[in-house]
């Protein structure tokens, strides 16, 4: 009786536990998990000069093209559905009746076409714009019009608003203004994902209320934007980490914590870099949105980003952002507890000097192995996909890590029924019909 008691009395105090954490989100029905797409920012920045560079400038030919190889070229199939526009891809002014529009010359057919373009290939449009006076590129922001913006964008058929924060008058107006354009995108009666800089844009000055954005936001960027090197995707690494027990409660269905671009497949990270970043952002919860050419994208990259095991774990339906659990020497190990009992773990190596070093761990040091009651499977993602056997709790596990690498691996009770233990029994008979 009075462990039944106790018991319910622990149940209840987790169901409010849960109300308190994740109860609260931008009600739109987006984003249950996190987004998946691509956005020109990182690899075409604000590349304008189509006379000398037509391949690659920001025009309606870039956004059709990328449309036609997402579509084409299995994107599309593993969840790569938002084709995102970014900065400068307006004119200079508003029309006469204080519309925006995009630049005539680079977008000579009009956004609603693009937009019904991007339909025919069955993906979404995302745009751009700017809660301040001018976007960050000096184009014409939303302040005072935001919500005939909504409606412009609503009447073209957009389908998500990635909203910067340059150039804003004051805080007071600059959370005002993200709320606002959340309100304004709502009354437009049409489904448009709402991307934010907020917190961002606070931090030099305070500390943001990351309940209140999760009220307003699908996602919300923290920092500064990614660029294509190490440097920047371990400072990401790290800001999350040393931030994460604000930052990773929030997130879950309908919100999430946005560390910006997947950079792989350009021309600054290693082989390894890249596993590490894909590795990370599928434990982080992430919106995977690229920022590549898709059109001429090494082959590694194209597999490294279109690896199933990899989406399934960054769109794990429970959204629990994972989290760096252990720093040991020059190893760390991140964590993320996934549907069906099981959990997620990337151990990153972050020596950059070196060969390959071993990381070794008993099955009850990961969470105190949960994962692991009975017997658990173990199955290995990146580098490679290997199927690692059947474990116990006293099992010991060892790893090969190349510097600046990632070993992503996952680990599930046998008795579970996950969508992604169909890849470890996957795994599981191509092991035994290779011995
Ligand atoms: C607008 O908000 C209401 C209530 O918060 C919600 O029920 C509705 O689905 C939202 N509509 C859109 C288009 O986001
Ligand atoms: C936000 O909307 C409220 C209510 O319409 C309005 O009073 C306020 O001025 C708006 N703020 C900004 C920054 O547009
Ligand atoms: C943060 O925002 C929430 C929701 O709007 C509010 O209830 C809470 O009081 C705010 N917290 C702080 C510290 O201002």
């Amino acid at each position: 009786m009075e462990s039944r008691l106790s018991g319910s009395l622990v149940a209840l105090f987790i169901s409010l536990l849960w109300l308190g954490q994740g109860g609260w989100s931008l009600d739109n029905g987006l984003a249950r998990t996190p987004i998946m797409g691509w956005l020109h920012w990182e690899r075409f920045l604000c590349n304008v000069n189509c006379q000398e560079d037509p391949h690659n400038c920001i025009s309606e030919q870039l956004y059709m093209q990328m449309a036609d190889v997402m579509a084409a070229e299995g994107w599309k199939d593993v969840g790569y559905n938002y084709v995102c526009i970014d900065d400068c891809w307006l004119a200079h002014t508003r029309d006469a009746d204080h519309r925006l529009q995009p630049d005539p010359k680079r977008f000579p057919s009009g956004i609603k076409w693009l937009a019904d373009y991007v339909h025919s290939k069955g993906l979404k449009l995302g745009i751009y714009q700017d809660v301040g006076t001018h976007t960050c590129a000096g184009y014409p922001g939303s302040y005072g019009y935001y919500e005939l913006d909504a409606q412009t964008f609503a009447d073209w058929g957009v389908d998500l608003l990635k909203f910067d924060g340059c150039n804003f008058i004051n805080l007071d107006l600059l959370i005002e203004g993200y709320m606002n354009m959340s309100l304004a995108l709502n009354q437009t009666g049409r489904d448009i994902a709402y991307s934010c800089e907020w917190p961002f844009y606070l931090w030099p000055f305070t500390k943001p209320n990351y309940t209140e954005i999760r009220k307003y936001c699908n996602h919300w960027r923290n920092h500064g934007d990614i660029d294509d090197s190490w440097g920047s995707v371990k400072n990401i690494i790290d800001w999350t980490a040393l931030h994460q027990g604000l930052i990773a409660p929030i997130a879950g269905p309908g919100g999430w914590n946005d560390p910006d671009m997947l950079v792989i497949g350009n021309f600054g990270l290693s082989k390894d870099q890249q596993v590490t970043q894909m590795a990370l952002w599928a434990i982080m919860a992430a919106p995977l949105l690229m920022s590549n050419d898709l059109r001429n994208i090494d082959p590694d990259a194209k597999a490294l980003l279109q690896n199933r095991y990899i989406i399934a774990i960054n769109q794990d339906p429970l959204g629990i952002q994972g989290r760096r659990v252990s720093q040991l020497f020059n190893f760390e190990l991140w964590s993320r507890p996934l549907t069906g009992g099981g959990f997620a773990y990337a151990v990153l190596n972050r020596a950059e000097i070196g060969g390959p070093q071993k990381f070794s761990i008993i099955i009850f040091g990961l969470d105190d192995g949960k994962a692991c009651q009975e017997e658990c499977l173990v199955t290995q993602i990146l580098p490679a996909f290997q199927f690692r056997g059947i474990h116990v709790l006293t099992s010991l596990l060892d790893f090969w890590v190349n510097p600046t690498g990632t070993v992503l691996f996952t680990v599930f009770p046998h008795s579970t029924d996950s969508s992604l233990k169909v890849g470890t029994l996957k795994g599981n008979k191509e092991q035994r019909s290779r011995l």
